[in-house]
């Protein structure tokens, strides 16, 4: 597709003469024994097909004015030192963004049930067309989400990013970390076999060992005075509405900061000398030359 036809007619660079198609095309010669030839139908049709696409983004854009928020998200400027440890916020948006596609697609066949669990991930795994490649993603993927959340903390955190005026960010992102966290732990309930059941049993003991709210914690987590049929669904309504919509809703607050604030030069590089100042020698031989200036 040519770029042309992405940007709306109106705002198109009109066709030099001698150059583009159609009426602009260049001037026959002699207009009476040639006279210039109407598009057919056909074409016609085809060249509002080719702006359909960059018409129905102006539709939208006129009604919604999206394009100033849209390029200002994308066109933002970085500072100077930008380098790959920048890309692990994104990298872990994306981890976020399959696992929450890939989960989509087993709550299509998942039942949250403590009789049916494992028999429906056995079907997903066993059965369903891609079952145990969707399954296997979502399952290594949360793997891949803890790590990345893990090493783009620490790049802000190396980096000071943390610092004015970015603190709130540093604080949503604590608590994207943790609701990160308990994504991964309430998930891994799921299969409901051996492994995660006791897995589970452990991690909710862990959690009542906490001072003050942890026996409070454990009580909430199990649902119940054993790990059961209560528990799983429990784990299931959290892990699937509670902390998705939570996470969303705190990765636009996030973002919105990141675009609004900007980012961090790393710290190794020194702030640079606004351009055109003079050297402070010259000002002092300026105050001294002129004589009524203040002198340093
Ligand atoms: C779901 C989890 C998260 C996502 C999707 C996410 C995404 C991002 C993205 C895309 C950026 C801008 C580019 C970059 O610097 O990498 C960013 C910046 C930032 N993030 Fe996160 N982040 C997450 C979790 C966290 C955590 C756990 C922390 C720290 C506790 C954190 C603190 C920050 C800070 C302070 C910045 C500003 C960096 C700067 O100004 O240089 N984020 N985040």
């Amino acid at each position: 597709m040519k770029l042309d036809s992405l940007i709306p007619a109106p705002l198109r660079r009109p066709a030099k003469p001698g150059e583009g198609d159609g009426a602009k095309g260049a001037a026959p010669a002699d207009l009476k024994t040639s006279p210039p030839e109407r598009p057919s139908d056909a074409q016609r049709l085809g060249s509002r097909a080719k702006d359909a696409p960059a018409d129905a983004l102006a539709w939208v854009d006129q009604r919604t004015g999206a394009t100033g928020f849209v390029t200002g998200m994308l066109f933002r400027k970085v500072p100077k030192g930008t380098n790959w440890f920048y890309t692990l916020g994104s990298a872990t948006l994306f981890a976020f963004i399959v696992q929450a596609v890939t989960g989509v697609f087993l709550a299509m066949f998942y039942v949250p049930s403590s009789t049916e669990a494992y028999a429906s991930i056995s079907h997903i795994n066993n059965d369903v067309f891609l079952g145990a490649f969707v399954h296997g993603m979502h399952k290594w993927g949360s793997s891949v989400m803890v790590i990345l959340i893990f090493l783009h903390m620490g790049r802000t955190f190396f980096f000071g990013a943390y610092k004015y005026p970015r603190e709130l960010n540093w604080v949503i992102g604590v608590v994207l970390l943790v609701l990160t966290m308990t994504m991964a732990f309430t998930g891994y309930l799921l299969p409901f076999d051996q492994r995660s059941f006791w897995a589970s049993v452990v991690g909710i003991n862990i959690n009542g060992t906490g001072p003050v709210v942890g026996p409070y914690l454990s009580d909430f987590l199990r649902a119940g005075p054993e790990l059961g049929a209560t528990t799983l669904s429990r784990f299931y309504s959290i892990h699937m509405l509670l902390l998705p919509g939570a996470i969303i809703a705190l990765i636009g607050a996030h973002m919105y900061l990141v675009v609004k604030l900007g980012t961090t030069a790393p710290p190794w590089l020194r702030a640079e000398k606004p351009k055109g100042a003079a050297p402070l020698a010259q000002l002092d031989a300026g105050a001294k030359g002129d004589g009524g200036g203040p002198s340093r």
